[in-house]
């Protein structure tokens, strides 16, 4: 997102430097950052606007970061300090954490702005692989964060139900009287001898577009019967309720106009009985290399592109201001054909559409394909998670109350986690003793440390208060990392980046394990000590909730 954002602490920090900025000699459109230092010994923030703004006025870094510290409002600060080639470090006085973390900043966004964020797209009759878990997982981590920071979105499945390969689909009920996926397989493998097998499943289709009464009853059962799976499993992973069910059926009345609106632009012309969009010759130096856009396929059938058009265009008259894609990395360049497209048709600025692409996703090194025998089904996955996490609380705390619920809140915690901890870019690898290992970078660990805070809240029966008292580096440090959560969140959205905010609370259940350890709560006999430590606690346990529903994983009490 490249909305102006937040009026978290980076901005304001950014807003005071800018002023003192200005009485300093630079201009208010000086381009400089404001992040957070790389180790609590730097401070909170760290800015580089001595280092940019000295080349401008040609004097030495650190006597302009001396000036501007001379004009800067210290209010908020502990501490201002010139450091390093050109830099300012910044640390916080406590009652502004406290502050923070009692009245989280409230991001200033557009409310007006409505956005469509698609993902998890199963296609019909065909069996869940791990692939389209990652869709639906990082889907379902973006939603929420809009949701948390107040922006308007909707979510849409696009369910996959249109299309040549449905064709297939009827073809094989036709032949064997039932559709599963091994007959699926095989009539795809004897198509391979067999010609003419692909030429019929083709005309299934085109029937089916012409609305042939048989056909239609054949593919609706199998519409029905996938979506009720698919609304089981959305449950069983908690994933947040779709607010649309819009499948590429959906639009079959759509393509028309698209169809038209392509003609009369002159940008569809005939090849080989087909009608396609020449991207190479139209539109301007983006598209040139994005070749053939195919648009009506030879035997008159519609396309998962035309599709796609009438998508957007069906979106922005609904009122949505973006539409973004949460899909897999191969389909980047069906992607860049249909914005191509809608830039050239009028439809789309920059920015209105979004590829949020994802990678593969490989099971001891092969990749996963529907296409393959060797796939890996995402129930064979969540039953193995499920029998692994079982045998590990058996271990670890036999007696636990509500085991079945907790077994199944780590398991799917376990799946998402090792998934959202990764950058979606990258192909993961996985790993089940990565997975599931209790003690390190995993979603069971920060369930841990969860439940930990919480059974200390527990023993102590209250709930404390921020006293005035003397505070280790590592209780500033829980302090300084409660209060930014919001900041986070929102940075994990610019480029939706789940990965961001996952490594963050990592960080954060590490730091609260080493508190947990220097500094005892229960035994401490100073009153004013034990309530700062019991109030840094519960609001040190209510970010990393926060943060854990968050990412779709449910915080537990106990494990
Ligand atoms: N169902 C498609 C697939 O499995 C993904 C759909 C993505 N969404 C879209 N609007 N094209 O490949």
């Amino acid at each position: 997102m490249s909305d102006k954002f937040l009026n978290g602490m980076k901005e304001k920090i950014k807003q005071l430097l800018v002023d003192a900025g200005s009485k300093s000699g630079l201009t208010s459109d000086l381009v400089f950052d404001v992040g957070y230092s790389s180790d609590p010994k730097f401070g909170d923030y760290a800015s580089n606007i001595p280092l940019v703004g000295s080349k401008l006025l040609k004097i030495k870094p650190a006597d302009l970061a001396k000036k501007i510290i001379e004009n800067l409002d210290q209010t908020i600060f502990e501490t201002v300090e010139v450091a390093g080639p050109g830099f300012i470090n910044f640390t916080l006085k406590n009652e502004v954490l406290i502050q923070a973390i009692e009245k989280p900043p409230k991001p200033e966004i557009n409310k007006k702005e409505k956005i469509l964020l698609e993902y998890f797209q199963p296609n019909i009759a065909k069996p869940l692989h791990m692939g389209h878990l990652r869709t639906a997982i990082i889907g379902d981590v973006l939603k929420r964060m809009f949701l948390y920071l107040g922006y308007k979105v909707e979510s849409d499945t696009h369910m996959g139900d249109w299309g040549t390969q449905f064709g297939y689909l009827i073809l094989a009920y036709k032949k064997y009287g039932e559709v599963n996926d091994k007959l699926y397989a095989q009539l795809n493998s004897e198509a391979e001898n067999d010609k003419s097998i692909h030429e019929q499943a083709k005309q299934e289709f085109v029937k089916l577009e012409k609305h042939d009464t048989e056909n239609r009853k054949i593919w609706q059962n199998l519409v029905d019967e996938s979506k009720k799976q698919f609304l089981q499993i959305n449950e069983t992973l908690d994933i947040l309720p779709f607010d649309h069910h819009w499948p590429e059926s959906f639009y079959e009345d759509k393509m028309p106009v698209v169809l038209q609106e392509l003609k009369k632009k002159k940008l569809l012309v005939e090849s080989q009985g087909a009608q396609i969009v020449n991207l190479s010759a139209v539109g301007g130096e983006d598209t040139k290399n994005l070749g053939i856009a195919v648009i009506i396929k030879s035997d008159g059938g519609t396309t998962y592109l035309l599709r796609d058009l009438a998508t957007f265009i069906f979106g922005k008259k609904q009122g949505f201001a973006k539409h973004l894609y949460v899909v897999d990395n191969r389909q980047s360049h069906h992607y860049k054909q249909l914005f191509a497209i809608l830039k050239t048709l009028g439809e789309i600025k920059e920015g209105e559409g979004v590829h949020i692409d994802y990678g593969f996703i490989s099971f001891k090194g092969e990749v996963l394909s529907t296409r393959k025998g060797n796939m890996v089904l995402a129930e064979d996955v969540l039953a193995e998670a499920n029998k692994r996490v079982a045998k590990i609380i058996a271990e670890k705390n036999p007696d636990l109350k509500n085991k079945e619920k907790v077994i199944h809140a780590v398991s799917v915690g376990a799946l998402k986690y090792f998934d959202l901890s990764r950058n979606r870019h990258s192909d993961i690898e996985f790993d089940w003793d990565k997975v599931l290992d209790f003690e390190g970078d995993s979603g069971p660990y920060l369930q841990y440390a969860y439940a930990r805070l919480s059974s200390i809240l527990r023993k102590a029966g209250l709930d404390g208060k921020f006293t005035d008292v003397a505070i280790s580096a590592t209780e500033r440090e829980v302090l300084f990392k409660s209060s930014i959560l919001a900041e986070v969140v929102q940075e994990s959205l610019k480029d939706y980046l789940p990965n961001i905010l996952a490594n963050y609370l990592f960080n954060f259940a590490t730091l609260l394990n080493k508190f947990y350890h220097e500094s005892p709560v229960t035994q401490e006999k100073d009153e004013k000590v034990k309530d700062f430590r019991l109030a840094l606690i519960s609001s040190a346990k209510n970010v990393l909730g926060q943060g854990l529903k968050l990412l779709g994983i449910e915080p537990l009490d106990e494990m």
